[in-house]
């Protein structure tokens, strides 16, 4: 049977992946996936995370099944730090799920499930699982404009306008903060023009959170997502712990709904954990068990807000200190807009073909749209970089 399968369309991101891992050069700088990586060059595990692990190893007394809803008081926790201390926790219904990229795929069921021939709305660009989640989960997408090559930020007419032809049975997808791959985010007044839009015209919001805490912090990083919250009767929210916590390879998220009345959150419930048992049962326990731990404690919580802030301040000075050189060592300061954008990634304008160049000629990988992962970088990354780029443009 498995002759009449067609090759898959490569995603982007894991095959440049792949093809780093297989490059045999030494000296070789890995700007690709979205990974976090210290001044070494390694992706450390938090301190918070080893102490959790050390603490759960110790008093775990049964590795008895959960549910498929996963740990409830992981959920609690999550929605907590996402929603902030006023949630309405008796509309939102929530569960754990297998990374982020699992919460986006459980919605999009969700969607598929309520409103059959429902229409994604995507930002152009965006994360290029977003489109085949979408599609896999046997929903229609439309893209709104969201970035502007120009003034390297938001395309906020565009986007305005473009989301003011979106209505009822309509699902807009946001990215919370650090948006993915630009860099280049919305401002509170325009969430809260977004939020007054959606309530107009009868969309709902589904915001993709998954690097609360890498933008300008914790709670500044919640902003769009409260000041939706606050506004809408609906929306669909996914969560992610691989970035914030840096447990990648764990699969720690979560999916949430907040619905118009307690009744349709229970119901919404109900549905999730439905398509968690029918796809995999049940998430694993260990990382959300650990996520738990640490937020469900003093200590280890301000540990974890402290490593995190360091993470997040780092990946700012590595911003401004990658624009300083490309502005000595190219003598343009057309780069300086990376200092301006926010969380992981900038999309550099580099094209194509430069971007091939630097990986061919220099080892230096991005993703071909030209997004950078910032946090990929180190002191001597930044030289390394600023010395490609001023080769391959001569
Ligand atoms: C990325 O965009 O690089 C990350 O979100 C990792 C992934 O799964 O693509």
């Amino acid at each position: 049977m498995f002759e009449t399968l067609h090759p898959s369309k490569p995603d982007q991101i894991m095959a440049l992946n792949a093809a780093f891992r297989a490059d045999p050069r030494e000296a070789k700088l890995d700007l690709g996936v979205g990974v976090y990586k210290d001044e070494a060059g390694r992706t450390p595990i938090l301190r918070a995370v080893k102490a959790a692990e050390r603490r759960l190893v110790e008093t775990q007394a049964t590795k008895a099944y959960l549910s498929p809803a996963g740990d409830p008081a992981f959920c609690a926790a999550m929605v907590a730090l996402a929603f902030g201390a006023d949630a309405p926790n008796d509309r939102i219904a929530a569960v754990q799920t297998v990374g982020g990229t699992g919460a986006v795929r459980i919605l999009c069921d969700l969607v598929a499930r309520a409103e059959r021939g429902a229409t994604v709305w995507l930002p152009d660009p965006t994360w290029p699982n977003h489109p085949a989640i979408a599609k896999q989960a046997g929903l229609g997408f439309r893209t709104y404009t969201y970035f502007d090559p120009a003034t390297v930020g938001v395309a906020w007419e565009a986007m305005r306008a473009a989301l003011s032809e979106a209505g009822p049975g309509d699902v807009v997808l946001l990215h919370g903060c650090c948006h993915n791959p630009t860099g280049a985010d919305l401002t509170p007044e325009q969430w809260r023009e977004i939020a007054a839009l959606a309530v107009d015209r009868g969309f709902t919001p589904f915001l993709d959170l998954a690097y609360q805490g890498f933008g300008d912090g914790l709670e500044p990083d919640a902003t769009g997502l409260r000041i939706l919250a606050a506004a809408v009767p609906e929306m669909l929210v996914a969560l992610s712990c691989s970035k914030n916590f840096a447990l990648y390879r764990d699969r720690v998220g979560c999916a949430a709904v907040l619905a118009a009345a307690p009744a349709a959150a229970d119901l919404a419930g109900d549905n999730l954990r439905a398509l968690a048992r029918v796809t995999y049962s049940m998430p694993a326990d260990h990382g959300a068990a650990v996520v738990s731990t640490i937020l469900g404690d003093a200590a280890l919580r301000e540990d974890w807000t402290a490593e995190l802030d360091a993470m997040r301040a780092r990946i700012l000075t590595l911003r401004t200190d990658l624009a300083a050189a490309l502005r000595e060592r190219l003598n343009d300061d057309g780069f300086d807009f990376i200092s301006r954008h926010r969380g992981m990634f900038s999309l550099t304008g580099l094209s194509a073909e430069i971007v091939e160049r630097m990986r061919a000629e220099h080892g230096v990988y991005l993703v071909g749209d030209g997004r950078m992962n910032v946090a990929g970088l180190n002191a001597a990354g930044v030289r390394r970089f600023a010395d490609a780029l001023a080769a391959v443009r001569g």
